[in-house]
């Protein structure tokens, strides 16, 4: 995944480059180095660790310079040490790379290396590329730009990269496929570069996001120069960024989890901002209107995503079959991908994701609509790969999300499926009248509902001390629930480490009730629409084996309660708003297990924000 930055200008590069890092630390942290350009080459500094360690390292070294770029890594090809972190340098110590993604022909780039006797320092697949450029800019007496053109077209795989020359100083060239890359035009036409904007707000908010397959240069001073890998010439549109520094910033949260956990009032009614009208009873998703009939004459949805996105679609999943009665299946990107799936014309498919660049879910849509489908997208980041690799879409307007285990933009995403699933079911006439009215007026409540929700905090830090050193946890929902367990367990078990497991609840007889004992605590989604008095007498086997129950109850309930070791309340609704309401606990009971732990909140062991690998 890894982060990258580069900077080119009339300021000293080093600050910009580092606190640049910083804020792409999310998408990957096992290493990090930085190459600056100096009179006499280009030096570099890397290390194991995270970019607090290379800031350390470097305190004393003289970094004064105006071109550099730089890298945060989550490794690919080699352990994470100082000699396979990034930037690499080409064999004669000339180009320095920075890489985001992975060269698939390595292995045939590294024999014609090889051939060439080019001696190579790292396991990387990113060293082999720099060389594989600089083996093209000699062998054709090209220029770094020319010759990255070359060599990419010989290139299989995914990649952001940045290069500098120290034959052509204040120059860097940039290029992408498959990963995300944006460059910000500063006001003295000085230039950075960037795996997303949170490095460049602080210095500009105009930027072109570069596009697949587009190289380009930047030289502090002149127009920046993007062409294809063709070299046709691409008039690059600028856009103006809307994101607000305050947005990036922790805000007097310790993390920045805590801070997107406190933000779902808010994150939830931007989602809906502009597309709810409750006075007129009137749902409108201008993304996706011109398409609306073909999706009402869909045999069937098909939700493609990952990890919690993929959880997301399982919850719209039951909202859309429910309200629209539109046949939907939900499917891993990794998995789809790789099946031959039958896709017919007919079929809409529905890429969900918050980065909008996981690889695996664009793969899947990208195989979707070689088989003719329509695509529409559910993301979070705008302009991101998938937004524009699908015909529509729906963006969720959370704001940035910063912290690795997602949780504003989960519930952004529930937010937006279920105005998806009311609209298509109003078009239908599907929805009972009474219901659909209902239904929105409950939606646009479903901010203050939260806030409520969130007013148990203390509580679940009370329970969360009581639970903190048990080894595996429980989590049972059913229905439109079940995905909420999924979704409790795996944040548990992302930034806590304790292995944690979703069930629906009828299925715990059918294995896991063996493991039931006091050391394993079940956490239960328990609310009283939908399936209540089944999931009552879930419950009632669990306590009959020794089990200890956590239960998620609607605001009220007595007969969980009288079961329930401990039960958090929260606000009676429709059914369909329950997972925003029930995973809130949830996601703070993980929050405060982690951190009495000691856990990196942020930035958990072995993860990162954005999976752009496979
Ligand atoms: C969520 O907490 C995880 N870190 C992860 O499962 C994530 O949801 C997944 O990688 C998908 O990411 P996306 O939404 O950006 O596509
Ligand atoms: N393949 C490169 C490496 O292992 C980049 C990794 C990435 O972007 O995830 O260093």
């Amino acid at each position: 995944m890894c982060g990258i930055v580069g900077y080119t200008g009339d300021r000293e590069a080093f600050p910009i480059l580092i606190n640049g890092l910083k804020k792409l630390e999310y998408r990957g942290y096992d290493s990090a180095g930085i190459a600056l350009e100096k009179e006499d080459g280009i030096v570099v500094y890397k290390t194991e660790g995270k970019v607090s360690r290379l800031e350390e390292m470097v305190k004393d070294k003289d970094l004064s310079s105006r071109t550099g770029i730089a890298h945060t890594r989550w490794a690919t090809h080699g352990v994470p040490n100082a000699v396979n972190a990034h930037p690499h340098l080409s064999a004669s110590g000339k180009l320095a790379i920075v890489h985001n993604g992975i060269i698939e022909n390595y292995q045939v780039l590294k024999e014609a290396l090889e051939q060439d006797g080019i001696p190579l320092k790292s396991e990387t697949d990113t060293e082999i590329l720099v060389n594989f450029i600089e083996k093209i800019k000699n062998e054709t007496g090209k220029n770094l730009f020319e010759a990255t053109q070359l060599a990419l077209k010989r290139v299989v795989g995914a990649y952001a990269i940045v290069l500098m020359d120290a034959d052509a100083p204040g120059r860097l060239v940039v290029a992408r496929k498959g990963s995300p890359l944006v460059i910000g035009l500063g006001k003295n036409k000085d230039y950075i570069v960037a795996s997303d904007a949170s490095p460049i707000i602080a210095q500009t908010k105009t930027v072109y996001y570069l596009d697949e397959d587009e190289v380009g240069l930047l030289e502090p001073g002149k127009e920046m120069i993007i062409k294809t890998l063709d070299n046709k010439k691409v008039n690059p549109r600028l856009t103006e960024l809307d994101m607000t520094i305050e947005e990036l910033e922790k805000g007097g949260f310790e993390y920045f989890m805590l801070k997107e956990i406190y933000e779902q009032p808010k994150s939830v009614y931007d989602s809906m901002r502009g597309r709810i009208h409750p006075g007129k009873k009137i749902i409108r998703l201008g993304g996706i209107e011109p398409y609306e009939n073909h999706i009402l004459e869909a045999d069937r949805i098909i939700m493609v995503g990952c990890g919690t996105s993929w959880h997301a679609g399982l919850v719209g999943e039951y909202m859309i079959e429910e309200l629209a009665r539109i046949p939907v299946e939900v499917e891993y990107g990794s998995e789809f991908r790789y099946r031959n799936p039958v896709i017919r014309p007919r079929d809409v498919v529905i890429g969900i994701s918050q980065s909008g660049e996981t690889a695996d879910t664009l793969a899947a849509l990208k195989l979707a609509k070689e088989k003719g489908a329509l695509l529409l997208g559910i993301c979070n980041v705008v302009g991101s790969s998938i937004a524009r690799e699908t015909h529509a879409g729906i963006y969720t307007h959370a704001g940035p999300e910063i912290g690795v285990a997602s949780t504003k933009a989960f519930t952004a995403q529930v937010t937006v499926l279920l105005l998806l699933a009311l609209r298509l079911g109003y078009l239908k006439g599907t929805i009972p009248r009474e219901r659909y009215e209902a239904l929105i007026e409950e939606l646009a409540k479903a901010p203050d509902l939260i806030e409520k929700v969130l007013q148990t905090d203390l509580q679940v830090q009370q329970i969360a001390r009581h639970y903190k050193d048990m080894k595996n946890f429980l989590y049972l929902g059913r229905g439109i629930n079940f995905p909420v367990a999924l979704e409790g367990a795996l944040k548990l078990k992302e930034i806590s480490y304790i292995h944690a497991e979703g069930y629906p609840a009828a299925e715990m007889k059918h294995g896991p009730i063996a493991l039931i004992d006091e050391n394993m605590p079940v956490v239960v989604i328990a609310t009283k629409k939908g399936n209540y008095d089944k999931i009552v007498s879930n419950i009632r086997e669990i306590k009959a084996r020794n089990g200890r129950i956590i239960a998620i109850v609607t605001e009220g309930d007595k007969q969980v309660a009288a079961l329930a070791d401990h039960t958090i309340e929260i606000p009676e609704a429709d059914e369909m708003l329950s997972p925003l309401l029930a995973t809130i606990p949830l996601q703070l009971l993980a929050y405060h297990i982690a951190v009495m732990l000691g856990r990196d909140v942020d930035k958990p062991r072995n993860l990162a924000k954005s999976v752009t690998v496979e």
